[in-house]
């Protein structure tokens, strides 16, 4: 499969959870694009056979639990944009001790699926990465597997 992965990040960790995602995808044999979502605002127009988005949940624009600022641009410009030729996947960078754990990628899906997008597998959300990165990679290598990609 040709996959693209669009993530942001303020402090590091969604970036290096892209880079794991893209390591074993390579491995299994697909071709796989990294890129911030500031850099990838024509994805929709590449065809890719699977996107996968990743961000952090940040406090922004007077609320918690928002996605990066990048991804609200590219929302705010796209609100009437048909995404019924998307396939995607969907990844979230949390802290389960903020009132709204990861709350910025359930946003991010229903922004994308309410505008027609095609969900692949399950939504993965990752608690305090920098702090356990062992534990949570356990469980980013579960959700790869689920992903209906073979
Ligand atoms: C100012 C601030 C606000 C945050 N708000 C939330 C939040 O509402 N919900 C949540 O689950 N995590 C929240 N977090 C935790 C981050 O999403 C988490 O640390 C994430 O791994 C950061 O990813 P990054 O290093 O890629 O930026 C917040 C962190 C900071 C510093």
């Amino acid at each position: 499969m040709n996959i693209k992965i669009i993530y942001e990040t303020y402090s590091s960790s969604t970036e290096t959870v892209s880079g794991l995602i893209a390591k074993q995808l390579t491995e299994l044999g697909h071709s796989v694009d990294v890129s911030r979502m500031q850099d990838s605002m024509n994805f929709i127009n590449q065809n890719y056979d699977l996107v996968i988005f990743a961000t952090p949940s940040w406090f922004d624009r007077g609320q918690e639990g928002q996605p990066h600022m990048a991804f609200l641009h590219f929302m705010d410009d796209h609100t009437n944009t048909d995404f019924t030729s998307l396939k995607c996947s969907f990844v979230g960078l949390g802290d389960s001790s903020y009132a709204h754990f990861c709350l910025a990628i359930d946003i991010l899906e229903d922004f994308f699926t309410k505008r027609g997008a095609h969900k692949l597998g399950e939504t993965l959300k990752l608690d305090n990465f920098y702090f356990n990165p062992d534990e949570e990679t356990v469980k980013l290598n579960k959700w790869i597997e689920q992903l209906p990609i073979q």
